[in-house]
Parts: structure tokens; C-alpha cells; sequence
């Protein structure tokens, strides 16, 4: 995100998160076009740098880690693909204008309408995830006479991510077939009439920044995908997941030519298309959630920042113990500083953003930015305590541009239904 100060007021690309305030009110994610765009284009680059032209990857954008389809539109625009999880992520990525022939679907979860509007839709290949799951989809595909391109989920067991509940590529996490039963998924599929296997993926996790597990796991794809075509296994495609790291703190940046060129080493020499999953890394940098403070606090024992902002905006503190960089907008008088606990107004103690945080002294009413937020965050967020979700900006050329409304209370109070003898 690029920061700047212009009359004492902290600005992101140039536009005063003061202005936004003042325009949408808080709590509100804001979003850096420009970010998203310059990190679309270092992994583009880097790929371009150390694989060969006939063997460039499909970047299908994982769009769980944000899935506003103003976003989704930009990315598009730079030339990604997308990875849906779900029916809902489908419909949004056909709403922002992707391909169906770029577009991947994974989990471990694929029901039945949600498998029917893929395939309708004619989307590039489902990940597969457990040999029921492709029995399921043949079943499907065949009741409506339609062929489903399918990879399989190879779970290597290499630990991966920054977080035991993000972490996806060990034999006991719920993700991916292992080797022996990608075999009988590849037996299964050469009987079924309406079901192609062409090949593999994998996703070892996110905030992978243990960044050696990368190439552990594809040292482990030679060997197997040798295997396969050796019993006449048509592997002609590998998807080798996301899980590229970002700076929350001080984290060590995953180095990407370093990952390129494991690719090119490891993974070109066989031959196959390549598609990347990459999330996090694309958009967590380029956003940061735009907050107010209610109260200041002051016990005994601690002193408390009292935000707008909650747990159910942005869980990614309580749920993952995860860091994220706080930080002042106004410039004003910023010399005195002390320790808070920065925490929103849900009834959790759970619900802190942090603890012991080093901060200018702060009084009701001045506006406080939640750092890295741009990944998992809105798409995390909630109802509880019925709290209405946030509002979401996009900072481009100069100017921002609401690409969500914040929702209103009513909206949530509308779904509700009493029956009549209650009444
Ligand atoms: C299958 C799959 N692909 C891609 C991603 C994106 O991961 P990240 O945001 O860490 O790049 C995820 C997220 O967990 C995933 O489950």
C-alpha cells in the first residue's frame, strides 16, 4: 500500500482515509487498485522470467481470500483466471466477466446444484477431493448429459501455511486424496462415461512462508506423475495451488524467482499446463480496514482502545492469532505514546485486535487503519451481534469508488420470520 501524509492526514495511493470517512463512515474496507495490480504483476513476472513461453501458468485468482466482484472485475481485466470454492464464488465470478474455460473449482464439498451450474456454465475442470465426490459428479454430469474435466487433489503430507487451521497438505487435514487413492480415482474415472481425468493439483496451504515445504511438495510430483502415465494416466495438467505469504509484520517475503524457478526446475520438465491458485498474495497487501474510536478505557490494569471495528468485520486476530499492523490517520500531536489494547465492541474478550500495542495517545473520535486486511477479512466477516457488515472502497487513479454498501440493520432484521402464533 503506498502511505502518504498530506496535511497531517494519512492517504492511501493519494486519497485521505479522512475523506472516506467522512463520505462512507466507519467501518469500511478500502482497497488499493494500484496494489492489487503491482502484485498481479510481480507473479506474472517472475513466471515470465523462469518458465518457458509455451508453458506459462493460468493465475486463477483463489477468490475466497476477497470476493467483492469489483475486485474480481479488476483482476479479470489483468488477464487472471479464477479458483471458486463454491456455487456463490461461481455466480460472482460469471457477474464479473471471467471465462468459464478459466475457471477451476476446489473443496471438499461439491454439491449437487452447485456442480450442475459448472458445468453449465462450462468451467475448465473440477479439483476433486475424495472418491466419492467423484462418483458424485459423474452421477451429475450424467443426468444432465454433460462431461466433467476433473484433476485430482494430491494430499503430499508436507505441512504448509502459517497457521495450523490454514495449513491444508498434511494426511490428517480434511483436503486431497493420497497417493494410493489418487490410483483408484484415476481406475474409478477410466470407467465413467461422463467424467475426463487429465490431472493433478495440489494446495499445501496459505501464509505458506515456511517457503522450503513448496518445493518439498513438488519434488513429490516427478515420481508420482511417472507413475500414473506409466499405467497409461492421461496427466497433462498440474494445479499447484497458492499459499504465497505476505508481510503482515516481519515475516521473511517468499522470494519469487526462487519459487519460479523451483517451478521451472521441478515442475515444467513434465510436460503439463500449469495453473497457480494464487489468493493472498494478490489482494492481502492492498487493503486496510478503515475504523473509528468509540472510547479510550483505562483500568488498573490495562488500557483499552474501544474501535467501531470488530471480530466480525475482521476475525483473522481472534481466529488465527494473526497480526496486523495499527496505525493513527490523523498526524496531529503524535508525540506522546502508550500501550493498548486495541478491541471492538463485541461481547468477547476474544474480540481484540491486539494486545500491548504501542500507540499515540487517542481520544473519541479519531480514525484508526487496520494494516494488511485486504485478504481474508470482508469475506470473513459476519452478522454477530447483529452488526451490519462494512462498507468497501476501491482507491483508483485518485479517486475511490464504493464497490459495496455498508449493510443496514434492517437488511439483517428482514430475514427473520415470526410465526404467527408468536405474534
Ligand atoms: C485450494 C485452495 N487454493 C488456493 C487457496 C488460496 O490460498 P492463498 O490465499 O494462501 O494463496 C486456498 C486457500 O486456502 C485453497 O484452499
Amino acid at each position: 500500500m503506498a502511505y502518504t501524509v498530506d496535511k497531517n492526514q494519512l492517504c492511501v495511493d493519494g486519497v485521505a482515509l479522512s475523506d472516506i470517512a467522512d463520505a462512507v463512515a466507519t467501518p469500511t474496507y478500502v482497497y488499493s487498485a494500484d496494489v492489487m495490480t503491482t502484485q498481479y504483476h510481480n507473479l506474472e513476472n517472475a513466471m515470465v522470467r523462469n518458465l518457458p513461453a509455451d508453458q506459462q501458468p493460468l493465475l486463477c485468482y483463489a477468490c475466497k481470500a476477497n470476493s467483492n466482484i469489483a475486485v474480481l472485475s479488476l483482476l479479470r481485466s489483468l488477464g487472471s483466471g479464477l479458483e471458486i470454492v463454491s456455487g456463490g464464488e461461481l455466480h460472482r465470478g460469471l457477474r464479473a466477466g471471467f471465462n468459464p474455460k478459466h475457471i477451476v473449482m476446489t473443496g471438499v464439498g461439491k454439491q449437487r446444484q452447485e456442480i450442475i451450474d459448472c458445468l453449465e456454465a462450462g468451467i475448465k475442470q473440477f479439483n476433486v477431493e475424495s472418491l466419492p465426490e467423484l462418483e458424485h459428479i459423474q452421477n451429475v454430469a450424467s443426468d444432465i448429459g454433460k462431461k466433467a474435466t476433473v484433476v485430482f487433489r494430491l494430499n503430499p503430507n508436507v505441512s504448509g501455511g502459517g497457521h495450523d487451521k490454514i495449513s491444508t497438505g498434511r494426511e490428517r487435514d480434511k483436503f486431497g486424496l493420497n497417493l494410493e487413492n489418487v490410483h483408484n480415482a484415476y481406475a474409478m474415472a477410466q470407467d465413467m462415461s461422463h467424467v475426463e481425468a487429465i490431472g493433478l493439483s495440489m494446495h499445501i496451504g496459505s501464509q505458506v512462508f515456511q517457503v522450503l515445504s513448496f518445493r518439498k511438495a513438488f519434488e513429490t510430483l516427478p515420481d508420482i506423475v511417472k507413475g500414473l502415465r506409466d499405467k497409461g494416466y492421461n496427466v497433462s495438467s498440474l494445479d499447484i495451488g497458492g499459499g504465497f505469504p505476505i508481510q503482515y509484520n516481519d515475516e521473511e517475503l517468499l522470494d519469487l524467482d526462487a519459487y519460479a524457478e523451483w517451478v521451472g526446475q521441478i515442475i515444467a520438465p513434465l510436460g503439463t499446463d500449469i495453473i497457480m491458485e494464487p489468493g493472498r498474495y494478490l489482494v492481502g497487501n492492498a487493503g486496510v480496514l478503515l475504523t473509528k474510536t468509540l472510547y479510550t478505557k483505562h483500568t488498573r490494569e490495562r488500557d483499552f482502545l474501544i474501535l467501531d471495528a470488530a471480530m466480525n468485520d475482521l476475525i483473522r486476530p481472534t481466529l488465527y492469532d494473526a497480526y496486523h499492523g495499527i496505525e493513527k490517520v490523523s498526524k496531529d500531536g503524535e508525540d506522546e505514546e502508550t500501550f493498548y489494547d486495541v478491541v471492538g465492541p463485541i461481547c468477547e474478550t476474544g474480540d481484540t485486535f491486539s494486545k500491548d500495542r504501542a500507540l499515540p495517545v487517542m481520544k473519541t473520535g479519531d480514525l484508526v487503519v487496520i494494516k494488511e486486511a485486504g485478504a481474508y477479512g470482508m469475506c470473513m466477516a459476519s452478522n454477530y451481534n447483529t452488526r451490519g457488515l462494512p462498507a468497501e472502497v476501491l482507491v483508483q487513479d485518485g479517486a475511490f469508488h464504493v464497490i459495496r454498501k455498508r449493510q443496514s440493520v434492517d437488511e439483517i432484521l428482514d430475514k427473520d420470520i415470526v410465526p404467527d402464533h408468536l405474534k
